[in-house]
């Protein structure tokens, strides 16, 4: 396959609870189909971790298609920029020149955080902290500040969706990158226990300004188990001490938090490939739940159970498998494409 080959315009989205690996499937897809724009939507609570040449990256601002150096990164206009931590990771990735945000975004504070924080609900339902439904509420109330009305994002400031679909007219590859999963969706997650917006597919191409017949693949991302960080429900959850046994024991990207693991529950994913109308989907860390996995770059070469369990993704999800992720860095990755 070669760039030229591939579909304009995929929606990337999660499958479960965020955390499942996006950052590393959409930094693999940026490199290896010369992914000509990136649009980051949601807001700085998810960090999408990206390993680069034996560095690791935990972005909560920057697109995870930083890591191929021609393509144009953009935060979209239903975001919520964080601008020191924007500013911060600008400089980390150095993307200055090649990154925008768009003028209508709002901007969060830490008046937000603060707020976050010290309500009683919200420490309940354990937010991140950084203030996004706090400021989504104020957004809401249309009292919130704008990117347009903020100094420090004036060299940065543009029109996303028109630059989008401009992108997709002309035929570029344009990735639209959703942040956590569906199950944490305001509309279709576990109640109250969930964010403070939709983070299903087609609420990712609203934030990034791109309507539904320009998309060509919705691209959904589930891990070979289920994590959630934060209060609610998690379907078959298994003890701290059986899931460092097991080698899925994570801690959270964003906040440092114990990550709560669960097996992959295939009623879940099916869910998700509804509600998102994924037409693929990718297989994270495989290696964590079939160690002779590791590093594996070839479908045929992975050991036979291993096999079947993708085989039954795709039997109970009713999508191909694309993408299996073998270990963490952006290369680490079967890609069986056409
Ligand atoms: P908030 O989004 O900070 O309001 O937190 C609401 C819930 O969503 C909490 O359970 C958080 O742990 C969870 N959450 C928010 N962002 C992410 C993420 O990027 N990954 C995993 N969980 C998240
Ligand atoms: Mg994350």
């Amino acid at each position: 396959m070669f760039a030229g080959d591939t579909v304009p315009c995929t929606v990337v989205v999660g499958g479960f609870w965020g955390d499942e690996g996006k950052g590393k499937i959409i930094s693999y897809l940026a490199l290896k189909d010369a992914v000509d724009v990136c649009i980051r939507t949601g807001s700085v609570n998810a960090a999408h971790t990206i390993w680069y040449k034996g560095k690791r990256y935990a972005l909560h601002m920057v697109p995870g298609g930083f890591v191929h150096k021609k393509c144009r990164l953009l935060v979209g206009p239903g975001t919520n920029v964080h601008v020191g931590q924007f500013l911060k990771e600008v400089k980390m990735t150095e993307v200055k020149n090649r990154i925008g945000v768009d003028r209508q975004a709002s901007i969060i504070e830490e008046k937000h955080s603060a707020l976050d924080k010290s309500n009683a609900h919200l420490k309940g339902l354990g937010t991140t902290g950084w203030g996004v439904g706090p400021a989504i509420e104020e957004r809401v109330r249309r009292t919130a500040k704008l990117a347009k009305d903020t100094l420090e994002l004036k060299p940065y400031l543009t029109d996303v969706a028109e630059e989008a679909n401009n992108a997709i007219t002309e035929g570029k590859n344009v990735i639209l990158e959703g942040t956590q999963g569906i199950m944490l969706s305001l509309f279709y997650g576990t109640y109250p226990y969930v964010t403070g917006r939709d983070t299903s597919a087609s609420a990712i191409c609203s934030e990034a300004g791109v309507g539904p017949s320009k998309v060509d693949e919705v691209l959904v991302v589930f891990k070979a188990f289920m994590t959630r960080v934060g209060a609610g429900p998690l379907p078959g959850e298994i003890s701290k001490e059986e899931a460092e046994k097991r080698g899925w024991f994570e801690v959270a990207a964003g906040t440092g938090r114990d990550r709560r693991s669960a097996p992959f529950d295939f009623g879940v994913a099916e869910k998700a490939v509804t509600i998102h109308s994924a037409t693929q989907a990718a297989v994270t860390k495989l290696d964590c739940i079939y160690p002779e996995c590791k590093d594996v770059k070839k479908f045929d070469e992975l050991p036979k159970k291993a096999k079947l369990f993708i085989s039954r993704v795709e039997h109970r999800t009713k999508i191909p498998v694309v993408l299996v992720g073998t270990g963490p860095d952006a290369a680490d990755i079967i890609d069986r494409r056409k």
